[in-house]
């Protein structure tokens, strides 16, 4: 170990057995506020710890999406085509099942958010902090349930008539139609099981396998014209070529 990584190293330590960084160094910064920390402190986990009580129904959630998501995101949470598909292709026997038949299916290339969600937690947690695009953190806690209830509805989880709140949000999780689909049992969460990826370590005269080259889906090409030869206001972009079909 070097002399410098020993010093830093021995700084660490020194910090932080110090009782108090605040304390000790009472110019470099302050201690967060209790109300800072809660700012911050949003996350709601799978089993809904950090979830705050609240309430709000479909109807509440359709008026709210047109306002505030439906410009990005359609009517149907069909999307344009720059922002994410929200809704669709899913099945009533997906919901039954908890596993989404057609994520699987190399037919169709995109996967809704629907299709992919496994708890709903997450779908709450992620309009909460980062949604509307242009206007993060604006909604209240009621009006992220009314969002979220009017999503689940689009994607037949929920009738038209539901109001989503904390205390129903659980029988929810027990309808999402990807609810099983969620697995840890891979290298990326276990370092003893299988990896993610499987490659060879290479740094000279590597091996490209043909399949890893960048190709566009057929139905991509040209949608938005050649991306080969188009110039941007920010200067010429060398793209794909999108004219092939
Ligand atoms: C200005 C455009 C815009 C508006 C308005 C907007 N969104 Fe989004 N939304 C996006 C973009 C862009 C992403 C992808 C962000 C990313 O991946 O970093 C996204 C992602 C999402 C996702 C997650 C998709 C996924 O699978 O990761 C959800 C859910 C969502 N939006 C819900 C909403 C809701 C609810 C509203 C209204 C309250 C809303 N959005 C308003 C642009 C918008």
């Amino acid at each position: 170990m070097s002399r410098f990584l020993k010093a830093a190293f021995c700084l660490c330590l020194m910090l932080l057995s110090q009782p108090g960084f605040a304390e000790t160094f009472p110019q470099i910064g302050r201690r967060a506020t209790t109300a800072e920390l809660a700012a911050w402190d949003i996350d709601v986990r799978p089993d809904f710890k950090g979830l705050p009580a609240g309430s709000g129904s479909v109807a509440q959630g359709q008026k709210l999406w047109e306002s505030k998501c439906a410009s990005c995101h359609g009517a149907f949470g069909e999307s344009s085509e720059v922002f994410p598909l929200l809704v669709g292709g899913t099945t009533q026997a997906d919901i039954e099942r908890g596993r989404v038949a057609g994520l699987t299916a190399t037919t169709e290339t995109t996967k809704s958010t629907l299709m992919k969600l496994a708890t709903a937690s997450t779908l709450w947690d992620y309009i909460r902090r980062a949604m509307p695009f242009d206007a993060p953190k604006s909604l209240s806690v009621d009006e992220v349930y009314a969002a979220t209830a009017y999503l689940l509805h689009l994607a037949d989880i929920v009738p038209a008539g539901f109001t989503l709140t904390e205390q129903n949000i659980g029988q929810v999780q027990q309808r999402l139609p990807n609810r099983n689909g969620m697995t840890t049992a891979h290298g990326m969460n276990d370092v003893s099981g299988k990896p993610d990826v499987a490659s060879v370590a290479c740094m000279k005269d590597c091996a490209v396998n043909e399949k890893s080259l960048a190709v566009l889906p057929a139905t991509i090409n040209g949608r938005n014209g050649n991306l080969a030869n188009q110039n941007r206001a920010y200067g010429s972009v060398r793209g794909i070529d999108t004219s092939r079909r």
